[in-house]
């Protein structure tokens, strides 16, 4: 069985985890040198027994690196995936793929020209708390879903340096948005008709450093995503209404649990009721025993790391179809345009993505 070697362009942080990662060699694919601006990563790497390439063009010259991982600074990853396709490598490129459309649809352009395979870093389709709300849903014990609200919170600001650079592709759209949005277009493979966001930067003027995001598909289904670094009191990481029950997922492990109705209890009486909430019919206690609480354990199966990413390049390599598409990361791109344009223009937008 073959064993792919890996060049990495950008040896920061991620990078690192990359590495992390292949280390535990569950994967058909080996790190063999590095290249990067930064001399101290350089020199990292030189320890950890890789080859520092003096260049880009080194890296990429040699003919035992298979394929290329690309984790640089946002800004920069068009220019390097190119140049790699060009240069007969497969290309696995950090998230966010690129900061516009047009961008990636040369990307796509220059794989198709040169027959090989890229994809995207997007692990996050291979994590615990998604996979459970996912499966959640398929089961059907929350009959059609209707709204699905997808949260990450910290309280901690943003890390110092590019991410709050808006040039360099700073700021929480990019990080994780980008993330959030794939996980629910993978799920519901819908069309997006709709975009609403609305963008602040609380700590740091150039970037949004929080975002609450709506996504309307067409089915009606809505999507609500938020990613905050200023709330000190967070939500479930999943909120899902279905017509038949509601799902909460409360943590990264997957765990939550589902309030199911078994039967209606809509016996109205004549009279509003005094109840907590004041005097109401609408909003009185339900019958306890009109409903059933399942708890959702964590899934066992679900290995949370970067595994599946590259198994599903290498098995892409061999023949097999590819999981992380260009083309649906794309998709993605296109999400976050027009969630930048509508926070800009303060209106919806209307798409067909
Ligand atoms: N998939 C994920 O879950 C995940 C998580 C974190 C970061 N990322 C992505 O990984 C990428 C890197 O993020 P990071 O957190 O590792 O940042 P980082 O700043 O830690 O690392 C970036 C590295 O790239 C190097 N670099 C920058 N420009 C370069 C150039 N022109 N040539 C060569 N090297 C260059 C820098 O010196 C640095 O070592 C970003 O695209 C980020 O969005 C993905």
């Amino acid at each position: 069985m073959k064993i792919y070697n890996l060049g990495i362009i950008g040896y920061g942080g991620m990078a690192g985890n990359h590495n992390r990662q292949l280390a535990q060699g569950n994967v058909r694919v080996k790190i063999k040198g590095v290249y990067d601006i930064n001399e101290e990563r350089m020199e990292l790497a030189r320890q950890q027994g890789f080859v520092a390439y003096e260049s880009c063009q080194a890296l990429l010259n040699d003919s035992d690196i298979d394929i290329v991982l690309i984790a640089t600074t946002n800004e920069t990853h068009k220019e390097f995936a190119i140049e790699a396709l060009r240069a007969g490598k497969h290309v696995i490129c950090e998230k966010p793929v690129t900061m516009n459309a047009k961008d990636l649809e040369d990307i796509i352009f220059t794989v198709h020209e040169c027959g090989r395979i890229f994809t995207v870093d997007q692990n996050r389709r291979y994590n615990r708390d998604f996979i459970n709300m996912w499966r959640t849903i398929d089961s059907g014990v929350i009959g059609k879903p209707y709204v699905i609200e997808s949260r990450v919170e910290g309280s901690r600001g943003m890390p110092a340096g590019w991410r709050t650079n808006k040039a360099q592709g700073g700021g929480m759209m990019y990080d994780w948005g980008v993330h959030l949005i794939d996980q629910i277009m993978y799920m519901t493979k819908e069309k997006v008709k709709e975009v609403y966001c609305k963008m602040y930067s609380v700590n740091y003027p150039e970037v949004d450093d929080n975002f609450r995001l709506t996504m309307t598909f067409e089915s009606g289904l809505t999507a609500h995503i938020e990613i905050s670094t200023n709330n000190f009191i967070t939500h479930p990481r999943f909120y899902v209404l279905g017509t038949e029950g509601t799902m909460i997922i409360t943590d990264w492990d997957g765990t939550g649990k589902v309030v199911k109705k078994l039967s209606d209890d809509s016996t109205w009486d004549s009279e509003i009721k005094k109840v907590k909430a004041g005097p109401t019919k609408t909003m009185a206690p339900r019958d306890p025993n009109t409903v059933e609480t399942i708890e959702l354990t964590e899934p066992t199966d679900v290995t949370d790391n970067l595994d599946p990413v590259y198994e599903q390049l290498v098995n892409a390599i061999e023949g097999a179809p590819l999981t992380i598409k260009p083309e649906e990361t794309l998709r993605v791109v296109r999400v976050m345009e027009a969630a930048f344009k509508s926070h800009e223009t303060n209106d919806t937008i209307h798409t067909d993505i």
